[in-house]
């Protein structure tokens, strides 16, 4: 495992973050599913085995911020792990959340599920970019002196929202956004798949790389495999063979992502490893301050994931994958 820091987070932050949006060991509270907990703990043993000592969460993933608390007091690790969580979801309420009400509702909420006093990394989950920031800033910097928090970030913000929240941050002497959530990964989306969603690939993004890069601030690609794109799950030529194929072929589907997908599947018959490894290497690789979110619920695939982390591919390779270079 590779690791990397966040400004604010002490100690080592793993470059391979696990996902945890489909961890859930009950569909509700009081309706346990028999051995899915063991199931669960047993695949997050592994990925802390594995080096993976950060896990990204949210009030919005079903069971998975009380799965992942009750696996961590269990084995007696919160200070061993960095957990990240989200809140202001709009959550099926018809309406944006971005207020300090909603915010440190759901904050209270996280907080109790994961059963724990503290979540390291807070992040707003969607943007309102008709909202005023203020108002939510300084109630997350209450929440940060209270030490219910340790750093926040955004998710879904575009750049120049977050650039303009911290230009204000700094004015009014507030904690500014340390890491932003978007989706990166080695094929651009068609689409948004959910209203809001922000993306860092493709051409229209390259300002906001830009000014990624030259900030330095922590980028935390979300759906980093373009949510199986880059998987065995995936067969271009058979996009009803699943619900993963399904989607793809919904959001990522397009000649120029089949092309990347062509190659990288080149270059890991070449090397000896899984396409998924090189698309996840795509991404760390990136001159981006960057951490991969993976979902996975596999122990074989976690450690192949992982393996993308002493991958190395250099400019030219990366500029071949990205189709920006006709030969490596
Ligand atoms: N902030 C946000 O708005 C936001 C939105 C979406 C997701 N997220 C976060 O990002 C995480 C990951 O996103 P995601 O699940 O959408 O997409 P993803 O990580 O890009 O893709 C997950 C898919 O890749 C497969 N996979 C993983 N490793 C593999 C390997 N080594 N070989 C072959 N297949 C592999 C998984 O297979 P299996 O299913 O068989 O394991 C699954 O089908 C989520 O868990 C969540 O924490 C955040």
């Amino acid at each position: 495992m590779d690791y990397g820091t966040i400004a604010g987070i002490d100690g080592p932050v793993s470059r391979i973050i696990f996902g945890t949006d489909r961890l859930w060991s009950r569909r509700q509270p009081w309706l346990p599913v028999p051995g899915r907990e063991r199931r669960a703990f047993s695949l997050l043993d592994r990925a802390f085995e594995l080096g993976c000592n950060t896990f990204d969460t949210a009030r919005t993933y079903r069971d998975g911020e009380r799965t992942l608390g009750a696996w961590i007091r269990t084995r007696r690790i919160r200070d061993d792990v960095v957990v990240i969580s989200k809140g202001g979801h709009p959550h099926g309420s018809g309406r944006p959340r971005l207020s300090a009400s909603d915010v440190s509702h759901d904050l209270h909420a996280s907080l109790k599920a994961l059963g724990t006093d503290s979540i390291d990394l807070y992040l707003l989950h969607y943007d309102d970019p008709t909202a005023d920031v203020e108002p939510v800033m300084e109630r997350l910097d209450r929440h940060i002196a209270e030490g219910k928090i340790g750093v926040i970030g955004t998710s879904n913000w575009a750049h120049q929202r977050v650039a303009d929240a911290n230009a204000m941050a700094a004015h009014n002497g507030l904690n500014p956004f340390a890491a932003s959530s978007v989706q990166f990964s080695l094929a651009d989306w068609t689409a948004p798949p959910w209203p809001g969603a922000v993306t860092l690939g493709g051409r229209e993004q390259q300002a906001a790389r830009e000014w990624y890069s030259t900030r330095g601030l922590s980028v935390l690609a979300w759906s980093s495999l373009a949510r199986g794109f880059f998987s065995d799950h995936y067969d271009p030529t058979n996009t009803d063979e699943n619900a993963v194929s399904r989607w793809c072929a919904t959001y990522f589907d397009t000649e120029e992502n089949l092309a990347r997908r062509e190659r990288a599947l080149v270059f890991a018959r070449e090397n000896g490893v899984t396409v998924a490894r090189v698309a996840l290497a795509y991404v760390l690789r990136h001159p981006l301050h960057v951490f991969a979110i993976v979902g996975c619920t596999t122990e074989a695939k976690l450690a192949d994931d992982v393996g993308a982390t002493s991958l190395e591919l250099d400019e030219a390779t990366l500029r071949w994958l990205d189709g920006n270079a006709s030969s490596r």
